[in-house]
């Protein structure tokens, strides 16, 4: 089992600069070592770089789309060779535009991969229904088979074909979505499940739901697009969108402790942490170690404790 770590400092699918910082403070909260005590062999893939346009004029409403564009292109290449050589991998974000390359990377080696979101936004606006042109809140949009249609072509994105069904992706904690993304919500009968529905099922009953959902048909790789925004602003303050009303931290490590359970997790992003927000050093360090836990958990670190087989001792 290993696991390969690829950090994105990349932020221009939003306005707010700090982001890029998200892998550095991921990993000076220790995540190598966190990943390292469990049981694998752990790769670091050191950061990409990326090319930032001069000219890069909106399109549309839609800000920096070459250079999102390009980024992200960069980005599926690397996943997708990281994850061919066998390895699980873990993207460092960065803003949550780039789960575009990152998803779309690993679907061309796992054709199959259905994706679980967790975040209180469910990016899904089109340069159309975008409030804001922020192509963090589009990267869900672009991989939709069904909103084909509804895609224009934007500069930086030729590369890129949708490859999912609605079918293939579940939504956990949402609490902020745009009237645009309701209606495609509805209109594709895509499985969400918002902090509303936390408070009504429990996380417990969320997540057989949840895998009900994507694997009861069949086994398949699972993709995790997880935005720290997701949890509750008083554990994770230093991102960009907060919305208060998020998850509690045991129902953020539920989520993943299931996850991990199913042994089909394939990838992963840990994306939105701005250090450059934080209102202290500590708000800041809480935000990266709880990253840090969401990521240890994906990968099988137990709130139980472990102990090696008996077999193994030698
Ligand atoms: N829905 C808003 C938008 O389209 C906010 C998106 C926030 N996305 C995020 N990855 N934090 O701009
Ligand atoms: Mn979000
Ligand atoms: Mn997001
Ligand atoms: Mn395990």
């Amino acid at each position: 089992q290993s696991v390969a770590v690829l950090g994105a400092p990349f932020s221009k699918g939003q306005k707010r600069r700090g982001v890029e910082h998200g892998p550095k403070v991921i990993r000076d909260a220790g995540l190598m070592e966190r990943l390292s005590s469990l049981d694998y062999s752990v790769h670091d893939f050191g950061d990409l770089t990326f090319h930032h346009y001069e000219k890069d004029e909106p399109y549309m409403d839609v800000k920096f789309p070459r250079t999102v564009g390009e980024a992200n292109k960069t980005l599926s290449g690397a996943v997708s060779r990281a994850i061919g050589a066998g390895h699980t991998l873990v993207m460092l974000g960065g803003d949550h535009s780039l789960a575009i390359g990152s998803v779309s990377g690993h679907a061309q080696q796992c054709p199959d991969l259905c994706l679980i979101w967790v975040d209180a936004h469910a990016d899904v606006n089109t340069p159309m229904t975008s409030p804001s042109g922020n192509l963090h809140g589009q990267p869900v949009a672009f991989m939709l088979k069904e909103l084909q249609d509804k895609m224009p072509a934007i500069p930086g994105f030729s590369w890129t074909k949708p490859f999912l069904t609605s079918r293939d992706l579940v939504y956990i904690g949402l609490r902020d979505v745009d009237p645009g993304e309701h209606q495609i919500l509805k209109n594709l009968g895509i499985q969400y499940f918002t902090m509303r529905d936390i408070d009504r099922l429990g996380i417990q009953r969320v997540m057989e739901v949840t895998f009900d959902h994507l694997l009861a048909r069949k086994q398949r790789p699972i993709h995790l697009s997880f935005d720290i925004d997701a949890f509750d602003p008083s554990l994770a303050p230093a991102t960009g969108t907060p919305v208060n009303g998020g998850l509690t931290y045991r129902e953020g490590i539920y989520i993943t402790e299931e996850i991990h359970n199913t042994g089909l997790l394939s990838a992963m992003d840990l994306v939105e942490v701005n250090p450059v927000l934080g209102a202290s050093h500590e708000a800041v360090e809480a935000t990266a170690s709880l990253a840090v836990d969401v990521i240890a958990s994906s990968l099988g670190q137990t709130r139980e404790g472990a102990h090696a087989s008996i077999d193994d001792v030698p």
